[in-house]
């Protein structure tokens, strides 16, 4: 998504992409292989020194029909190509430069636009509402897609404890600032902190979801510990990482994306084959692991949300 470089085509992107993975894949198969002359699990060789946060298990986790019925992205994928700035602009470095980040103690600030303004703990807002597992697609702007069984509860649970008051139109998300932690902040790739925003419809859809674990354990820090937001039917940018505040107002709140390139990435950022970003298409994707493209669906397939967006011109509000 970096925007200061020189254009390459997508097309170079890809086999660029194409030819890490394959380094990975077969990196991979050599481990696999390894793991089975040895009777060790394969996943217990997944960069432990990278994953280590990832280890303590969620309990009490319940299944969700909200879920696809799909084929889950392997766990070393998708803790070890994170998009998340904050660390660093390479997909393959949060896993080591956040292994250190420290996510308790942690308070998440409610304010704004609502009746109950209030710093809570980010352990008592995990234990609002029992665990889920969600396994959703998520799609992001660059082209590539995971399957994840991510843990933790519609964020409708959330909003609806802090009362909004009837102005409140949208909700703004911001993450952690704190460049002595966060490498990535102290160049200017973006304007920090990371800020993202969802009109109250959309926040309010039982679809999206804070997040708080992965795999049935705790949040990984390069997947956005302690606490996240995953909007399935979006591209991947709007599910902000390591959440510190949460704003409700009636003006539609700029995201980072936008702000730095607003002919590029809009607020709305609904999953649309038929909309291509000015740099490349988004018809089609590549699943993690996968060497093949497949068809880009429109919402990411979640035709449920469709019904909120009726009446409104997608290419425009893209
Ligand atoms: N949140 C913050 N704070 N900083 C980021 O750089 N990157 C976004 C999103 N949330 C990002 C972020 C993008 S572009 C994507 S695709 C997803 O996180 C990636 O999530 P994952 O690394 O868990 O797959």
């Amino acid at each position: 998504m970096l925007i200061k470089k020189p254009e390459i085509p997508s097309s170079e992107i890809t086999s660029k992409d194409l030819y890490l993975n394959r380094r990975k894949f077969l990196a991979g198969a050599a481990l696999a292989g390894a793991a089975a002359a040895t009777g060790i699990a394969f996943r217990a060789l997944a960069s432990p020194s990278l994953t280590a946060a990832a280890n303590a298990k969620i309990d009490g986790i319940q299944k969700s029909g909200l879920s696809a019925a799909e084929k889950q992205t392997p766990y070393k994928d998708v803790t070890n190509y994170n998009n998340f700035y904050e660390f660093s602009t390479d997909k393959y470095e949060p896993a080591g430069a956040a292994k250190d980040f420290r996510t308790r103690p942690w308070t998440v600030t409610i304010d704004g636009a609502v009746k109950k303004k209030q710093v809570l703990d980010v352990d008592s807002i995990i234990k609002m509402a029992a665990p889920e597992e969600r396994i959703y697609r998520h799609r992001c702007v660059e082209g590539w897609s995971i399957v994840v069984p991510w843990v933790g509860f519609s964020l409708s649970e959330l909003i609806k404890r802090a009362e909004p008051l009837g102005k409140a139109r949208f909700v703004e998300f911001t993450t952690l600032y704190d460049p002595k932690q966060m490498p990535g902040q102290r160049v200017a790739v973006l304007k920090w902190p990371y800020v993202e925003g969802l009109r109250m419809d959309e926040a309010m859809h039982p679809l999206a979801l804070l997040c708080f674990g992965m795999y049935g354990e705790v949040l990984p820090n390069q997947d956005g510990a302690p606490l996240r937001l995953v909007m399935p039917w979006k591209y991947g940018f709007k599910s902000v990482k390591s959440i510190v505040r949460i704003r409700f107002t009636d003006d539609q709140p700029m995201n980072s994306w936008q702000l730095s390139a607003p002919n590029e990435y809009g607020f709305y950022s609904n999953v649309n084959p038929n909309v291509d970003h000015p740099r490349w298409s988004q018809a089609k994707e590549r699943r993690l692991g996968e060497f093949s493209k497949r068809p880009t669906l429109m919402f990411n397939g979640y035709d449920q949300v469709a019904s909120l967006y009726s009446g409104m011109d997608l290419k425009k509000n893209f």
